[in-house]
């Protein structure tokens, strides 16, 4: 089975990137070689996971990590995001951990040395756990933090990076994490959501602020999630839920980037549950960015509710991944095609879209139709979207290969490469080789 575009396609001019993603904490195992984490913390507190796993060996990226520069290299795609373990290189004194920033020189090197293209993500939700002992994101003073870390890595990694995204869908960080706390550090307040996500686009600011001053050569944004908000009926009272949940769960993020302020909803929220926003922040905040990058897996249905305002309908009959999320790719060029409507936006890059599927390893092979029917659904609302008139520069596939998916441990599999956790044995799955050649027919 392949996966095609039309042959006019903009997405197959050797101008557009195609790449592949991870997350340190996801992949990396290695845990005793750096400073412990929140999801590490996260891990070890019983019932938060759901096989009871957690990242101390992952796919032993930090050991395997040649080979997977190799497999990376052999489907062919321009580029490979990846993300900065903090706690892996910078000491609890603040210094750099050299052992931990040599890990990450050498891949850079390897993978600059094959022509890949690296794409570093600074956050990507592992918090040094002594960072969160003293208030992680409730405390304004990791911001700063943020900003020291983010001038020391910069700096130690030199030229070898061709883009940077501070962040890591700070919705995930703030909402799951600090929220409805089913994410590290599981905490569970509103007011404690809302102050976390201030203060991560805070530090987004002040993390552009470095790299404006000691990168200005590369492609410097945040990486943003969103899960579009339908009504259930055509009924207004429908219509309004679904414009309250997307100002709550998608717009509060990127709003303040360009707008300076929050949306509208915020007036909703109790005067205690509203973030502490000091003097000058949304300027900060507001710092150019080079680019936007937009992960994209699903999309929510809401109808009104008479005390939480909006709910969440389950779509019973919808078609569904393996982690119950509706395969909707209309909602992606709808998306794609609002944000570029509402805001002054930066090229776009696709910075993760992917499936988690029931894969089965058999004979040594994963066919895998379900994931390449998710792709091809998905790179044609891209594609749908840029004849429309967005600016999409690249798509990363999330993710390169099967790791730790957070809160469901290892039973969900989004890779296009599979990974058997007892041998750490690589398996490229159907849909790796059909994106492979999709890729290699340009
Ligand atoms: C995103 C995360 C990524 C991965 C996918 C499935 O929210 O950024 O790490 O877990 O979901």
């Amino acid at each position: 089975m392949k996966i095609t575009l039309p042959a006019t396609s903009p997405m197959l001019s050797k101008d557009f990137t195609f790449g592949v993603a991870t997350a340190s904490f996801q992949i990396e195992g290695s845990a005793h070689n750096r400073l412990p984490s929140i999801w590490d913390t996260f891990c070890a507190t019983p019932g938060k996971i759901s096989d009871g796993s957690d990242g101390k060996q992952a796919c032993e990226h930090v050991k395997l990590w040649q080979q997977d520069v190799e497999l990376i290299e052999s489907l062919g795609v321009d580029a490979y995001r990846l993300s900065i373990s903090w706690p892996r290189v910078i000491k609890q004194d603040g210094s750099l951990n050299s052992e931990g920033v040599n890990f990450y020189i050498q891949l850079l090197d390897s993978l600059l040395a094959k022509g890949i293209k690296p794409y570093v993500t600074l956050y990507h939700w592992d918090l040094p756990q002594h960072i969160e002992d003293n208030g992680g994101w409730l405390n304004r003073s990791t911001a700063y933090l943020f900003q020291d870390y983010a001038s020391k890595i910069v700096a130690a990694l030199g030229d070898r990076v061709h883009s940077y995204a501070t962040f890591n869908e700070p919705f995930c960080s703030a909402f799951l994490g600090y929220e409805i706390g089913i994410h590290a550090p599981g905490k569970a307040k509103v007011a404690y959501g809302r102050q976390a996500a201030h203060h991560i686009l805070l530090a987004h600011g002040l993390g552009m602020q470095v790299l404006q001053k000691q990168s200005p050569h590369t492609l410097n944004g945040i990486v943003l999630n969103f899960t579009p908000c339908y009504p259930h009926s055509y009924n207004i009272a429908d219509i309004n839920a679904a414009k309250k949940a997307d100002e709550y769960m998608n717009q509060w993020y990127i709003k303040p980037l360009f707008d300076k302020c929050y949306p509208d909803i915020i007036n909703d929220l109790s005067s205690d549950d509203r973030p502490v926003v000091e003097a000058g922040d949304f300027d900060i905040i507001a710092h150019k960015i080079d680019f936007l990058g937009i992960n994209f897996y699903t999309r929510a249905v809401y109808q009104a509710h008479t005390e939480t305002i909006y709910a969440q309908v389950d779509m019973v009959n919808a078609p569904k991944t393996d982690m119950g999320w509706e395969i909707y790719p209309q909602a992606f060029t709808d998306l794609l095609v609002s944000l570029s409507q509402t805001y002054p936006l930066p090229p776009i890059y696709i910075t993760e879209n992917g499936a988690a599927m029931p894969d089965k390893l058999i004979d040594g092979q994963v066919n895998d139709v379900d994931r390449i029917d998710y792709y091809q659904s998905h790179l044609n609302a891209v594609n749908n979207a840029i004849t429309q008139g967005v600016n999409v520069a690249g798509y990363f596939a999330w993710s390169l290969m099967d790791n730790f998916e957070w809160a469901e441990g290892y039973l969900k599999r989004f890779g296009i490469v599979y990974v058997d956790y007892h041998t750490q044995q690589r398996t490229i799955k159907a849909s790796g080789k059909a994106y492979r050649d999709l890729i290699s027919s340009r």
